[in-house]
């Protein structure tokens, strides 16, 4: 297949194009607009293969997806603003990506006759005391980023309903693994933890989420795209459920960092309590997860530990402005080099 991957330059997507250029021998168009999120160092081994191009646009730009969409089977649609927090303190970027970038590639496919794949996430549910959500569970986003993402779920639903256009979508748990843009819980508190500056947990850190690594994710995705009835919602949990501070807890060990370093700030407003995806739809299409976080966790630790080149960029950058209007507070000063040692 040759594959249009919007959004792939971040963090899901990376991993998803080298799947299926190195495992399935598809072919990779990837159309990324390149915000502060999406970084061509996370393709950057992907550059030389022959089946790899890249171009830098927006999904709501109709001629950027015209010029990408030419050759293509299919479409993959990961692009979206995806940080919860940057939803709350500014919404406007969440609606014209999710929304109107999701219109333009439904007309694109439409056009063309093309199977479409949504990427979504467990957020549009809502949050879940006990149990687990069901693809025929409701839709009651709390967040501007999970409500724009509900809506772009419900334009891919009407297209297959009004147009007949061969969609479907994937709804995915907290991802994690390398390549996470350290805004997200778990590389925020790996390379604090790494350079001794607080851990800012959340209200009271009892938050639960549904941990799945990232390619488990992926390859749910791939499964969905294969063998996924159109029309039809994918729901794709990881094995393990987790609180944030439990999670935390164990970065701080990981790392070899002093538990005096967690902090407990003041609450994300309308803060989700927990989330739980039951999966058994997309098991029922051969798919199952391989990566239990215990490992996955320590595997992601390592990989920070060791790619200072990837994240030295970031924290020395416009993050550091985003982290003082988040948390109130400056990062260390002078970010470790790559050569000096880590703890
Ligand atoms: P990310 O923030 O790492 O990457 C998003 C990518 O989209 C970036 O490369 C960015 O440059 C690109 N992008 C943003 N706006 C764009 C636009 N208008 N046009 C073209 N490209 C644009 O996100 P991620 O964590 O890789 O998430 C990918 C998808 O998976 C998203 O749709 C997200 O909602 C969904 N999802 C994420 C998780 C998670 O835990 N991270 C879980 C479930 C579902
Ligand atoms: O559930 C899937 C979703 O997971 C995806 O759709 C989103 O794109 C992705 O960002 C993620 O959303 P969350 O809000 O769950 O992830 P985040 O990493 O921001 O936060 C995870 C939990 O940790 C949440 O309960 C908030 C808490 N948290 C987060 C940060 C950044 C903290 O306690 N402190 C922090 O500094």
């Amino acid at each position: 297949m040759r594959l249009l991957l919007c959004g792939a330059a971040g963090f899901i997507g990376s991993h998803f194009a080298r799947i299926r250029l190195e495992e399935h021998g598809d072919e990779v168009v990837v159309l990324d607009r390149l915000t502060y999120a999406g970084r061509e160092e996370n393709l950057r081994d992907l550059r030389e293969h022959s089946g790899f191009a890249f171009l830098r646009g927006a999904i709501e730009d109709r001629e950027a997806v015209e010029a990408a969409v030419q050759g293509c089977d299919a479409i993959v649609n990961f692009a979206a603003e995806t940080h919860v927090d940057r939803s709350i303190a500014e919404p406007d970027a969440f609606v014209t990506t999710q929304v109107m970038g999701t219109y333009v590639l439904l007309e694109a496919a439409r056009e063309r006759g093309l199977r479409y794949l949504q990427v979504s996430t467990d957020e549009v549910y809502g949050s879940i005391e006990h149990g687990a959500f069901t693809e025929r569970s409701p839709l009651e986003p709390s967040s501007p980023y999970s409500a724009t993402k509900a809506g772009a779920d419900l334009l891919v639903g009407s297209y297959f309903h009004t147009f007949g256009l061969p969609a479907s979508t994937c709804r995915g748990s907290n991802n994690y693994g390398s390549h996470q843009y350290p805004e997200k819980l778990i590389p925020l508190m790996i390379l604090n933890a790494l350079h001794g500056d607080p851990l800012p947990v959340y209200g009271d850190g009892l938050q639960v989420r549904n941990w799945i690594h990232v390619t488990d994710f992926a390859r749910a995705i791939g499964c969905v795209l294969e063998r996924g009835r159109p029309g039809e919602v994918y729901n794709a949990g990881g094995p393990d459920e987790c609180a944030n501070i439990e999670i935390v807890q164990r970065i701080v060990q990981l790392t070899g960092a002093h538990e005096s370093l967690i902090e407990h700030v003041r609450d994300r407003l309308g803060h989700d309590r927990r989330y739980s995806l039951s999966s058994e739809r997309v098991r029922a299409l051969g798919w199952a997860p391989r990566v239990r976080l215990h490992d996955g966790l320590a595997r992601t630790v390592a990989w920070y530990r060791d790619n200072a080149w990837w994240w030295e960029p970031i924290r020395s950058g416009a993050y550091r402005s985003y982290y003082e209007r988040q948390y109130g507070r400056a990062l260390t000063a002078a970010p470790r080099s790559a050569s000096a040692p880590l703890p």
